[in-house]
Protein backbone atom coordinates (compact mmCIF):
# COMPACT_ATOMS: atom_id res chain seq x y z
CA UNK A 1 0.00 0.00 0.00
CA UNK A 2 1.18 3.83 -0.90
CA UNK A 3 0.65 5.59 1.96
CA UNK A 4 2.06 9.03 0.95
CA UNK A 5 0.04 9.34 -2.18
CA UNK A 6 3.78 9.07 -4.91
CA UNK A 7 2.10 5.88 -6.22
CA UNK A 8 4.58 3.53 -5.28
CA UNK A 9 4.04 1.01 -1.99
CA UNK A 10 6.00 1.82 1.03
CA UNK A 11 7.19 0.69 4.49
CA UNK A 12 4.53 3.13 6.10
CA UNK A 13 1.59 1.50 3.89
CA UNK A 14 2.97 -2.27 5.06
CA UNK A 15 2.29 -0.80 8.54
CA UNK A 16 -0.58 0.29 7.97
CA UNK A 17 -1.98 -3.03 6.80
CA UNK A 18 -0.46 -5.06 9.54
CA UNK A 19 -3.60 -6.25 10.99
CA UNK A 20 -5.13 -7.59 7.57
CA UNK A 21 -2.16 -10.37 8.19
CA UNK A 22 -2.81 -10.35 11.69
CA UNK A 23 -6.19 -11.35 10.60
CA UNK A 24 -4.89 -13.97 8.47
CA UNK A 25 -3.01 -15.77 10.77
CA UNK A 26 0.42 -14.67 9.05
CA UNK A 27 3.26 -14.50 12.11
CA UNK A 28 6.11 -13.77 9.92
CA UNK A 29 6.74 -11.39 7.09
CA UNK A 30 9.72 -11.83 4.15
CA UNK A 31 10.31 -8.31 2.78
CA UNK A 32 11.66 -8.07 -1.00
CA UNK A 33 15.02 -5.47 -0.76
CA UNK A 34 13.85 -2.11 0.42
CA UNK A 35 17.58 -1.04 1.03
CA UNK A 36 18.76 2.26 -0.93
CA UNK A 37 18.66 1.03 -4.94
CA UNK A 38 18.78 2.79 -8.15
CA UNK A 39 15.99 0.06 -8.62
CA UNK A 40 16.41 -1.39 -12.00
CA UNK A 41 15.92 -5.10 -10.99
CA UNK A 42 13.14 -4.67 -8.13
CA UNK A 43 15.50 -3.46 -5.72
CA UNK A 44 18.16 -6.26 -6.13
CA UNK A 45 20.76 -4.12 -6.98
CA UNK A 46 21.44 -2.51 -4.19
CA UNK A 47 23.76 0.74 -3.67
CA UNK A 48 23.73 0.73 -0.16
CA UNK A 49 23.01 -2.48 2.36
CA UNK A 50 22.24 -0.29 5.15
CA UNK A 51 19.56 2.33 4.72
CA UNK A 52 16.47 2.44 2.78
CA UNK A 53 14.75 3.08 -1.14
CA UNK A 54 13.67 6.65 -0.79
CA UNK A 55 10.91 5.63 -2.39
CA UNK A 56 9.48 3.45 0.14
CA UNK A 57 10.51 5.33 3.49
CA UNK A 58 13.50 6.25 5.86
CA UNK A 59 15.10 4.12 8.39
CA UNK A 60 12.93 5.39 11.09
CA UNK A 61 10.13 4.44 9.36
CA UNK A 62 11.46 1.22 8.94
CA UNK A 63 12.21 0.99 12.85
CA UNK A 64 8.30 1.88 13.46
CA UNK A 65 7.30 -0.99 10.89
CA UNK A 66 9.38 -3.62 12.60
CA UNK A 67 8.63 -2.85 16.27
CA UNK A 68 4.67 -2.67 14.86
CA UNK A 69 5.45 -6.14 13.49
CA UNK A 70 7.10 -7.60 16.82
CA UNK A 71 4.38 -5.96 18.68
CA UNK A 72 1.31 -8.44 17.06
CA UNK A 73 3.89 -11.45 17.24
CA UNK A 74 4.79 -10.91 13.64
CA UNK A 75 8.62 -11.93 12.75
CA UNK A 76 10.13 -9.76 10.08
CA UNK A 77 12.54 -11.52 7.23
CA UNK A 78 14.79 -9.53 5.20
CA UNK A 79 16.46 -10.12 1.48
CA UNK A 80 19.77 -10.18 1.68
CA UNK A 81 21.43 -9.78 -2.12
CA UNK A 82 24.72 -11.39 -1.25
CA UNK A 83 25.67 -12.51 -5.04
CA UNK A 84 25.74 -8.84 -6.67
CA UNK A 85 25.41 -4.99 -5.54
CA UNK A 86 24.11 -2.29 -7.87
CA UNK A 87 27.25 -0.60 -10.00
CA UNK A 88 26.07 2.65 -7.90
CA UNK A 89 27.56 0.74 -5.05
CA UNK A 90 30.73 2.46 -3.82
CA UNK A 91 32.50 -0.33 -3.81
CA UNK A 92 31.59 -0.83 -7.55
CA UNK A 93 32.40 3.12 -8.20
CA UNK A 94 35.50 3.02 -6.66
CA UNK A 95 36.75 -0.76 -8.16
CA UNK A 96 36.02 0.15 -11.57
CA UNK A 97 38.42 2.87 -11.89
CA UNK A 98 42.05 1.14 -11.68
CA UNK A 99 43.22 -1.96 -10.93
CA UNK A 100 45.40 -0.55 -7.90
CA UNK A 101 41.91 0.58 -6.54
CA UNK A 102 41.62 -1.11 -2.80
CA UNK A 103 37.92 -2.17 -4.18
CA UNK A 104 38.91 -3.34 -7.54
CA UNK A 105 39.03 -7.16 -6.22
CA UNK A 106 35.60 -6.80 -4.55
CA UNK A 107 34.26 -7.91 -7.58
CA UNK A 108 35.37 -10.67 -10.37
CA UNK A 109 37.54 -9.34 -13.39
CA UNK A 110 39.49 -10.68 -16.28
CA UNK A 111 42.01 -9.14 -18.89
CA UNK A 112 39.66 -11.03 -21.72
CA UNK A 113 36.33 -13.10 -21.61
CA UNK A 114 37.60 -16.41 -20.58
CA UNK A 115 34.14 -18.05 -20.78
CA UNK A 116 30.71 -18.25 -22.16
CA UNK A 117 28.27 -17.58 -19.14
CA UNK A 118 25.13 -15.99 -19.06
CA UNK A 119 23.60 -13.76 -17.58
CA UNK A 120 20.29 -15.03 -16.08
CA UNK A 121 18.36 -11.90 -17.81
CA UNK A 122 19.69 -13.01 -21.25
CA UNK A 123 23.30 -12.06 -22.94
CA UNK A 124 26.97 -13.10 -22.15
CA UNK A 125 27.45 -12.34 -18.29
CA UNK A 126 30.86 -10.66 -19.25
CA UNK A 127 30.57 -6.20 -19.57
CA UNK A 128 34.10 -4.27 -20.94
CA UNK A 129 35.11 -1.86 -18.11
CA UNK A 130 37.51 1.19 -20.53
CA UNK A 131 39.48 2.35 -17.45
CA UNK A 132 41.05 -0.64 -16.37
CA UNK A 133 40.52 -2.38 -19.76
CA UNK A 134 39.29 -5.38 -18.40
CA UNK A 135 35.65 -7.33 -18.09
CA UNK A 136 33.49 -7.71 -14.80
CA UNK A 137 30.80 -10.59 -14.28
CA UNK A 138 27.24 -10.07 -13.80
CA UNK A 139 25.40 -13.00 -13.54
CA UNK A 140 22.30 -11.10 -14.03
CA UNK A 141 21.88 -7.18 -15.06
CA UNK A 142 24.98 -5.33 -16.24
CA UNK A 143 24.54 -2.83 -13.57
CA UNK A 144 24.25 -5.77 -11.08
CA UNK A 145 28.24 -6.91 -11.29
CA UNK A 146 29.11 -10.26 -8.84
CA UNK A 147 30.71 -9.66 -6.14
CA UNK A 148 34.32 -11.64 -5.49
CA UNK A 149 33.66 -13.91 -2.29
CA UNK A 150 37.00 -15.32 -2.64
CA UNK A 151 38.29 -11.92 -1.28
CA UNK A 152 37.88 -12.87 2.64
CA UNK A 153 37.66 -8.92 2.77
CA UNK A 154 33.88 -9.21 0.99
CA UNK A 155 32.73 -12.20 3.28
CA UNK A 156 33.37 -9.91 6.16
CA UNK A 157 31.57 -6.85 4.48
CA UNK A 158 28.36 -8.98 3.78
CA UNK A 159 28.81 -10.68 7.81
CA UNK A 160 28.83 -6.98 8.89
CA UNK A 161 25.93 -5.87 6.76
CA UNK A 162 24.47 -9.23 8.21
CA UNK A 163 25.34 -8.72 11.83
CA UNK A 164 23.79 -4.74 11.49
CA UNK A 165 20.29 -5.83 10.74
CA UNK A 166 19.90 -8.50 13.46
CA UNK A 167 21.11 -5.73 15.78
CA UNK A 168 18.40 -4.04 14.46
CA UNK A 169 16.07 -6.92 15.36
CA UNK A 170 15.80 -8.72 12.27
CA UNK A 171 14.23 -12.08 12.70
CA UNK A 172 16.29 -13.97 9.31
CA UNK A 173 17.14 -13.28 6.05
CA UNK A 174 16.11 -14.74 2.73
CA UNK A 175 19.26 -15.45 0.74
CA UNK A 176 18.90 -13.92 -3.10
CA UNK A 177 20.46 -16.63 -5.50
CA UNK A 178 22.84 -17.78 -2.80
CA UNK A 179 24.41 -20.48 -4.49
CA UNK A 180 25.90 -18.13 -6.98
CA UNK A 181 28.50 -16.77 -4.59
CA UNK A 182 30.55 -20.11 -5.13
CA UNK A 183 31.92 -20.36 -8.65
CA UNK A 184 34.13 -22.63 -10.13
CA UNK A 185 36.15 -21.58 -13.28
CA UNK A 186 37.88 -24.59 -13.55
CA UNK A 187 34.90 -26.64 -14.26
CA UNK A 188 32.88 -24.09 -15.96
CA UNK A 189 30.23 -24.02 -13.08
CA UNK A 190 28.68 -20.06 -12.75
CA UNK A 191 26.72 -21.44 -9.60
CA UNK A 192 27.00 -23.97 -6.97
CA UNK A 193 31.19 -24.01 -6.50
CA UNK A 194 33.33 -25.72 -4.09
CA UNK A 195 33.09 -23.69 -1.49
CA UNK A 196 29.51 -22.51 -1.17
CA UNK A 197 29.00 -24.66 2.13
CA UNK A 198 31.97 -22.52 3.60
CA UNK A 199 30.88 -19.82 2.54
CA UNK A 200 27.43 -19.45 3.66
CA UNK A 201 28.86 -21.44 6.84
CA UNK A 202 30.82 -18.15 7.43
CA UNK A 203 27.54 -15.82 6.89
CA UNK A 204 25.19 -17.98 9.38
CA UNK A 205 26.99 -20.28 11.47
CA UNK A 206 28.49 -17.74 13.85
CA UNK A 207 27.32 -18.08 17.21
CA UNK A 208 26.62 -14.31 17.31
CA UNK A 209 24.02 -14.70 14.75
CA UNK A 210 23.11 -18.91 14.30
CA UNK A 211 19.69 -18.27 16.07
CA UNK A 212 17.97 -16.32 13.00
CA UNK A 213 16.05 -17.86 10.30
CA UNK A 214 17.46 -18.43 6.89
CA UNK A 215 16.04 -19.41 3.47
CA UNK A 216 18.05 -19.54 0.63
CA UNK A 217 16.66 -19.19 -3.36
CA UNK A 218 19.04 -22.25 -4.03
CA UNK A 219 18.55 -24.14 -7.59
CA UNK A 220 20.31 -27.43 -6.27
CA UNK A 221 20.84 -31.24 -6.37
CA UNK A 222 19.31 -33.43 -3.59
CA UNK A 223 23.04 -33.89 -2.55
CA UNK A 224 23.98 -30.36 -1.86
CA UNK A 225 20.30 -29.81 -0.60
CA UNK A 226 21.19 -32.65 3.07
CA UNK A 227 24.23 -30.41 2.92
CA UNK A 228 23.35 -26.86 3.16
CA UNK A 229 20.41 -27.51 5.23
CA UNK A 230 21.50 -30.15 7.44
CA UNK A 231 20.49 -29.36 11.20
CA UNK A 232 24.34 -30.14 12.38
CA UNK A 233 25.40 -27.95 9.26
CA UNK A 234 24.94 -24.40 10.39
CA UNK A 235 24.72 -22.80 6.84
CA UNK A 236 21.04 -22.44 5.96
CA UNK A 237 17.42 -23.25 7.76
CA UNK A 238 16.01 -24.20 4.37
CA UNK A 239 15.86 -23.60 1.43
CA UNK A 240 13.39 -22.68 -1.95
CA UNK A 241 12.92 -25.80 -4.33
CA UNK A 242 12.05 -24.84 -7.86
CA UNK A 243 11.12 -27.96 -9.42
CA UNK A 244 7.15 -27.48 -9.41
CA UNK A 245 7.34 -23.94 -11.05
CA UNK A 246 9.23 -26.15 -14.45
CA UNK A 247 5.46 -27.80 -14.80
CA UNK A 248 3.72 -26.15 -17.55
CA UNK A 249 6.44 -24.31 -19.46
CA UNK A 250 10.11 -23.84 -21.17
CA UNK A 251 12.10 -21.69 -19.85
CA UNK A 252 10.54 -18.30 -18.60
CA UNK A 253 8.27 -17.94 -21.40
CA UNK A 254 7.70 -20.69 -23.21
CA UNK A 255 4.18 -22.64 -23.06
CA UNK A 256 4.15 -26.25 -22.88
CA UNK A 257 0.88 -28.18 -21.74
CA UNK A 258 0.71 -30.06 -18.04
CA UNK A 259 -0.89 -32.25 -16.00
CA UNK A 260 -1.66 -31.08 -11.95
CA UNK A 261 -0.13 -34.98 -11.61
CA UNK A 262 2.95 -34.13 -12.91
CA UNK A 263 2.84 -30.84 -9.77
CA UNK A 264 2.01 -33.49 -7.28
CA UNK A 265 4.74 -36.15 -8.07
CA UNK A 266 7.03 -33.80 -7.41
CA UNK A 267 5.97 -32.62 -4.63
CA UNK A 268 5.78 -36.37 -2.84
CA UNK A 269 9.31 -36.64 -4.13
CA UNK A 270 9.98 -33.48 -2.14
CA UNK A 271 7.86 -34.67 0.83
CA UNK A 272 9.71 -37.76 0.70
CA UNK A 273 13.10 -36.99 0.64
CA UNK A 274 13.21 -34.11 3.32
CA UNK A 275 10.76 -36.40 5.52
CA UNK A 276 13.51 -39.42 4.82
CA UNK A 277 16.50 -36.88 5.55
CA UNK A 278 15.28 -34.61 8.13
CA UNK A 279 15.49 -31.05 6.38
CA UNK A 280 12.72 -28.31 6.22
CA UNK A 281 10.72 -27.96 3.28
CA UNK A 282 9.45 -24.82 2.21
CA UNK A 283 5.58 -24.62 0.95
CA UNK A 284 4.98 -22.03 -2.17
CA UNK A 285 3.00 -21.33 -5.38
CA UNK A 286 3.60 -17.29 -5.76
CA UNK A 287 6.35 -15.07 -5.58
CA UNK A 288 7.50 -11.89 -6.95
CA UNK A 289 9.73 -13.89 -9.80
CA UNK A 290 6.62 -16.04 -10.90
CA UNK A 291 3.65 -16.46 -12.53
CA UNK A 292 0.36 -16.64 -10.57
CA UNK A 293 -0.36 -20.39 -10.00
CA UNK A 294 -3.97 -20.29 -10.24
CA UNK A 295 -3.67 -19.13 -13.99
CA UNK A 296 -0.76 -20.84 -15.47
CA UNK A 297 -1.47 -24.47 -14.11
CA UNK A 298 -5.37 -23.98 -12.83
CA UNK A 299 -8.13 -22.34 -14.20
CA UNK A 300 -8.78 -18.56 -13.49
CA UNK A 301 -11.96 -18.33 -15.36
CA UNK A 302 -15.15 -20.55 -13.95
CA UNK A 303 -12.77 -22.25 -11.36
CA UNK A 304 -10.96 -19.76 -10.04
CA UNK A 305 -12.25 -19.94 -6.53
CA UNK A 306 -11.81 -23.74 -6.74
CA UNK A 307 -8.12 -23.94 -8.06
CA UNK A 308 -6.62 -20.94 -5.54
CA UNK A 309 -8.51 -23.35 -2.53
CA UNK A 310 -7.14 -26.60 -4.11
CA UNK A 311 -3.97 -25.36 -4.78
CA UNK A 312 -3.78 -23.98 -1.17
CA UNK A 313 -5.08 -27.17 0.09
CA UNK A 314 -3.03 -28.96 -1.71
CA UNK A 315 0.43 -27.37 -0.63
CA UNK A 316 -0.16 -25.67 2.47
CA UNK A 317 -1.28 -28.87 4.65
CA UNK A 318 1.81 -30.70 3.76
CA UNK A 319 4.77 -31.03 6.39
CA UNK A 320 7.11 -27.77 5.43
CA UNK A 321 7.11 -23.59 6.14
CA UNK A 322 4.04 -22.07 4.29
CA UNK A 323 4.61 -18.75 1.82
CA UNK A 324 2.21 -16.78 0.63
CA UNK A 325 2.36 -14.19 -1.57
CA UNK A 326 0.11 -11.03 -1.70
CA UNK A 327 -2.81 -11.46 -3.52
CA UNK A 328 -2.71 -15.10 -3.66
CA UNK A 329 -4.82 -14.90 -0.31
CA UNK A 330 -7.77 -14.09 -1.85
CA UNK A 331 -7.38 -15.89 -5.43
CA UNK A 332 -5.34 -12.62 -7.44
CA UNK A 333 -5.19 -14.51 -10.92
CA UNK A 334 -3.05 -13.53 -13.51
CA UNK A 335 -3.23 -9.50 -15.27
CA UNK A 336 -3.32 -9.20 -19.49
CA UNK A 337 -2.14 -6.13 -21.17
CA UNK A 338 -1.84 -6.17 -25.02
CA UNK A 339 0.91 -3.02 -24.40
CA UNK A 340 4.44 -4.07 -23.69
CA UNK A 341 4.83 -0.59 -21.89
CA UNK A 342 2.54 -0.99 -19.20
CA UNK A 343 5.72 -3.79 -18.28
CA UNK A 344 8.08 -2.84 -16.17
CA UNK A 345 10.36 -6.02 -15.22
CA UNK A 346 13.56 -5.55 -16.73
CA UNK A 347 13.95 -9.32 -17.73
CA UNK A 348 10.72 -9.02 -19.85
CA UNK A 349 11.63 -6.18 -21.79
CA UNK A 350 14.34 -7.93 -22.82
CA UNK A 351 12.78 -10.57 -23.75
CA UNK A 352 10.29 -8.62 -25.56
CA UNK A 353 13.41 -6.61 -27.44
CA UNK A 354 14.78 -9.76 -28.46
CA UNK A 355 11.86 -11.07 -29.78
CA UNK A 356 10.40 -8.27 -31.18
CA UNK A 357 9.56 -8.83 -35.13
CA UNK A 358 10.60 -12.50 -35.42
CA UNK A 359 6.99 -13.35 -34.34
CA UNK A 360 3.46 -11.28 -35.18
CA UNK A 361 2.64 -9.10 -31.90
CA UNK A 362 -0.04 -10.50 -30.01
CA UNK A 363 1.53 -13.98 -29.81
CA UNK A 364 4.46 -12.25 -28.69
CA UNK A 365 2.55 -10.44 -26.18
CA UNK A 366 0.95 -14.09 -25.01
CA UNK A 367 4.18 -15.05 -24.02
CA UNK A 368 4.70 -11.66 -22.20
CA UNK A 369 1.24 -12.23 -20.21
CA UNK A 370 1.99 -15.99 -19.68
CA UNK A 371 5.77 -15.56 -18.08
CA UNK A 372 6.43 -11.45 -17.26
CA UNK A 373 7.81 -11.29 -13.61
CA UNK A 374 5.20 -8.41 -13.36
CA UNK A 375 2.58 -10.69 -13.14
CA UNK A 376 2.48 -10.14 -9.65
CA UNK A 377 3.88 -7.04 -8.54
CA UNK A 378 0.77 -4.72 -9.87
CA UNK A 379 -0.53 -2.84 -6.80
CA UNK A 380 -2.28 -4.34 -4.62
CA UNK A 381 -6.15 -4.78 -5.32
CA UNK A 382 -7.69 -3.94 -1.80
CA UNK A 383 -11.43 -2.52 -2.55
CA UNK A 384 -13.52 -1.35 -4.88
CA UNK A 385 -12.53 2.45 -4.89
CA UNK A 386 -9.39 4.46 -6.85
CA UNK A 387 -6.46 2.63 -7.79
CA UNK A 388 -8.44 -0.55 -5.79
CA UNK A 389 -7.61 1.25 -2.71
CA UNK A 390 -3.81 1.07 -3.20
CA UNK A 391 -3.34 4.81 -2.68
CA UNK A 392 -4.27 8.41 -4.11
CA UNK A 393 -1.26 8.70 -6.68
CA UNK A 394 -1.03 6.92 -10.14
CA UNK A 395 0.13 4.33 -9.74
CA UNK A 396 4.38 3.06 -10.69
CA UNK A 397 2.85 0.19 -12.08
CA UNK A 398 -0.41 -0.35 -14.07
CA UNK A 399 -3.53 -1.52 -11.98
CA UNK A 400 -4.31 -5.48 -12.35
CA UNK A 401 -6.40 -5.90 -15.29
CA UNK A 402 -9.13 -7.76 -13.46
CA UNK A 403 -9.09 -5.75 -10.21
CA UNK A 404 -12.46 -4.75 -10.07
CA UNK A 405 -13.55 -8.07 -10.15
CA UNK A 406 -11.17 -9.71 -7.79
CA UNK A 407 -10.19 -7.77 -4.89
CA UNK A 408 -9.63 -8.20 -1.19
CA UNK A 409 -13.16 -6.58 -0.79
CA UNK A 410 -15.51 -8.39 -3.19
CA UNK A 411 -13.55 -11.87 -1.78
CA UNK A 412 -14.63 -10.73 1.86
CA UNK A 413 -18.45 -10.30 0.65
CA UNK A 414 -18.48 -13.24 -1.46
CA UNK A 415 -19.81 -16.59 -0.10
CA UNK A 416 -16.36 -18.19 -2.08
CA UNK A 417 -14.29 -16.63 0.08
CA UNK A 418 -10.42 -17.38 -0.80
CA UNK A 419 -9.68 -15.44 2.17
CA UNK A 420 -11.86 -17.42 4.50
CA UNK A 421 -10.59 -20.94 3.14
CA UNK A 422 -6.76 -19.64 3.87
CA UNK A 423 -8.00 -18.53 7.31
CA UNK A 424 -9.10 -22.01 7.88
CA UNK A 425 -6.13 -23.44 6.50
CA UNK A 426 -3.91 -21.35 8.30
CA UNK A 427 -5.97 -22.14 11.73
CA UNK A 428 -5.55 -25.73 10.72
CA UNK A 429 -2.10 -25.61 10.55
CA UNK A 430 -1.60 -23.66 13.70
CA UNK A 431 -3.69 -26.33 15.87
CA UNK A 432 -2.57 -29.60 14.33
CA UNK A 433 0.57 -30.93 15.65
CA UNK A 434 -0.22 -33.44 12.51
CA UNK A 435 0.20 -30.89 9.84
CA UNK A 436 3.17 -29.17 11.46
CA UNK A 437 5.04 -31.49 12.77
CA UNK A 438 3.36 -35.57 10.98
CA UNK A 439 4.84 -37.39 8.97
CA UNK A 440 3.53 -37.23 5.37
CA UNK A 441 1.94 -40.41 3.98
CA UNK A 442 1.04 -40.38 -0.27
CA UNK A 443 -2.34 -42.74 -0.58
CA UNK A 444 -3.12 -41.93 -4.44
CA UNK A 445 -3.55 -44.64 -6.66
CA UNK A 446 -3.20 -43.85 -10.20
CA UNK A 447 -3.93 -40.26 -11.67
CA UNK A 448 -6.25 -37.49 -11.75
CA UNK A 449 -6.21 -36.35 -7.99
CA UNK A 450 -4.39 -36.16 -4.84
CA UNK A 451 -4.47 -38.13 -1.53
CA UNK A 452 -2.30 -37.61 1.19
CA UNK A 453 -2.30 -38.08 4.93
CA UNK A 454 -0.69 -36.67 7.66
CA UNK A 455 -0.02 -37.96 10.92
CA UNK A 456 1.04 -37.14 14.93
CA UNK A 457 0.78 -39.60 17.64
CA UNK A 458 -3.01 -40.29 16.71
CA UNK A 459 -4.61 -37.71 15.28
CA UNK A 460 -4.64 -38.31 11.29
CA UNK A 461 -5.62 -36.28 8.59
CA UNK A 462 -6.62 -36.69 5.32
CA UNK A 463 -6.44 -34.42 2.26
CA UNK A 464 -7.87 -34.82 -1.00
CA UNK A 465 -7.43 -32.72 -3.95
CA UNK A 466 -9.18 -33.27 -7.48
CA UNK A 467 -7.96 -31.85 -10.12
CA UNK A 468 -8.62 -30.66 -13.79
CA UNK A 469 -12.26 -33.07 -14.36
CA UNK A 470 -14.99 -34.36 -12.38
CA UNK A 471 -13.96 -38.24 -10.92
CA UNK A 472 -14.89 -40.85 -8.84
CA UNK A 473 -12.52 -41.08 -5.34
CA UNK A 474 -12.36 -44.33 -3.82
CA UNK A 475 -10.96 -46.21 -1.49
CA UNK A 476 -10.29 -43.86 1.21
CA UNK A 477 -10.43 -43.89 4.88
CA UNK A 478 -14.16 -42.93 5.91
CA UNK A 479 -13.16 -40.28 8.96
CA UNK A 480 -15.06 -37.18 9.57
CA UNK A 481 -15.39 -33.81 7.60
CA UNK A 482 -13.29 -30.55 8.98
CA UNK A 483 -13.89 -28.46 5.61
CA UNK A 484 -13.50 -28.38 2.19
CA UNK A 485 -14.12 -26.12 -1.00
CA UNK A 486 -17.21 -28.54 -2.65
CA UNK A 487 -20.16 -30.38 -1.52
CA UNK A 488 -18.19 -33.74 -0.44
CA UNK A 489 -18.39 -34.47 2.87
CA UNK A 490 -17.16 -38.07 2.91
CA UNK A 491 -14.02 -39.22 1.26
CA UNK A 492 -15.26 -42.02 -1.03
CA UNK A 493 -17.70 -40.21 -3.91
CA UNK A 494 -17.65 -37.85 -6.91
CA UNK A 495 -15.56 -34.69 -6.91
CA UNK A 496 -16.23 -31.59 -9.28
CA UNK A 497 -13.41 -30.51 -11.00
CA UNK A 498 -10.97 -29.07 -8.87
CA UNK A 499 -12.74 -30.06 -5.66
CA UNK A 500 -11.04 -30.35 -2.08
CA UNK A 501 -11.92 -31.84 0.77
CA UNK A 502 -10.14 -32.44 4.62
CA UNK A 503 -10.95 -35.08 7.22
CA UNK A 504 -10.09 -35.94 10.56
CA UNK A 505 -10.03 -39.65 12.22
C1 LIG B 1 16.51 -13.48 -7.48
C2 LIG B 1 15.35 -12.56 -7.22
C3 LIG B 1 15.02 -11.83 -8.50
C4 LIG B 1 16.23 -11.04 -8.93
C5 LIG B 1 17.48 -11.92 -9.02
C6 LIG B 1 18.73 -11.09 -9.09
O1 LIG B 1 16.19 -14.48 -8.38
O2 LIG B 1 14.28 -13.27 -6.70
O3 LIG B 1 13.90 -11.02 -8.36
O4 LIG B 1 16.00 -10.46 -10.18
O5 LIG B 1 17.63 -12.76 -7.92
O6 LIG B 1 18.99 -10.49 -7.86
CA1 LIG C 1 4.63 5.84 -1.53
Amino acid sequence: MDANGDGIGDLNGITAKLDHLTELGVNAVWLSPCYKSPNIDNGYDISDYRDIMDDFGTLDDWKRMISEMHKRGIKLIMDLVANHTSSEHFWFKEARKSKDNPYHDYYVWRKQIPNDWQSVFGGSAWEYNKATDEYYLHSFAVAQPDLNWENPAVRREMCDVVDYWVNLGVDGFRCDVLNYISKDFNTGLQFNGPRLHEFTKELFGRKEVKHIFTVGECSMGTDKIVDICGADRDELTCIFQFDHFDVGRVGRFGIRSHKIDEIRDILVFWQNFTQKNNLIYTLFTDNHDQTNYISRLGNDKEYRYECATMFAAMFYLLKGIPFIYQGQEFGMPQPNYDDIELFDDIETRKFYNSVKGKMPNNELMKLINFGSRDNFRHPMCWYNSKNYGFGVGDTWLALHSRGGEVNLENDKASKKSVFEFYKKIIDLRKASKAIRLGAFENITVGNGYFAYLRKFDDEEILVVCNFETEREITRLPEWGYLFGNGNNRQPNGKYAPYETAIFKK
